[in-house]
């Protein structure tokens, strides 16, 4: 009797990862699991991003999703763009938000400890230079190459996001504008 009823639900097995195994190469990017990337982040993290996109060559789902993390739940911009709101648009003083897109995440904060870094692209469109590898490395252990560890950078909370996400924060200051650090008046 158990072993008819197994019998019987193999070919629907099969049949379900037909199906998952279509809709994955409908994606047609090698990056993962992209199927469980919620369309309502990306299109929200789309909507969102304070600065134009260059989504040339890069996968629309994950620069959505990365807009979504870095914008709406990272606060990256609070610490890397300075200052973080354009003149007369800061929200904390009452005035109608307006963030500071022409250093958008172009770093020169000073902190006690450190300058928060460029996370733009450089001249070969790494964001801060950085490779995923080496970026993944300081996102989650905090550790430079030299073994120094990253100061006021909150890596030991964003260390534990997945690796789908972590990639798509990548993929997403992969197609900011490249920009020069502000400074604050
Ligand atoms: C509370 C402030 C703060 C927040 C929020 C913050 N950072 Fe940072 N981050 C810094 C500072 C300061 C440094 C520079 C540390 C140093 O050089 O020692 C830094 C460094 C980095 C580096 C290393 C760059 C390098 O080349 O060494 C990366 C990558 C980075 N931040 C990414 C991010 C991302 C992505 C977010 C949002 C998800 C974020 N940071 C949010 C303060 C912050």
């Amino acid at each position: 009797m158990r072993l008819r009823l197994f019998g019987a639900l193999v070919p629907i097995g099969l049949g379900l990862l037909t199906l998952a195994g279509c809709g994955n190469e409908s994606q047609g990017s090698a990056t993962g699991s992209q199927n469980d990337i919620d369309p309502e982040r990306v299109e929200r993290g789309l909507t969102i991003s304070p600065v134009p996109l260059n989504l040339e060559g890069k996968d629309r789902n994950l620069v959505g999703l990365g807009s979504y993390i870095v914008n709406a739940v990272g606060a990256c911009n609070d610490c890397h763009t300075n200052p973080p709101f354009a003149a007369g648009g800061n929200p904390f003083a009452g005035e109608p938000e307006q963030i500071n897109t022409d250093h958008f995440l172009a770093g020169g904060t000073t902190f006690p400890q450190a300058v928060s870094s460029n996370l733009t692209p450089d001249e070969s469109g790494l964001p801060g230079g950085l490779t995923y590898e080496e970026y993944a490395t300081l996102m989650r252990t905090g550790k430079e190459e030299d073994g120094e560890i990253l100061p006021v950078m909150p890596w030991p909370i964003y260390k534990g996001m997945t690796e789908t996400d972590l990639r798509a924060t990548y993929e997403y200051l992969r197609s900011i504008p490249s920009a020069q650090p502000g400074t604050t008046p």
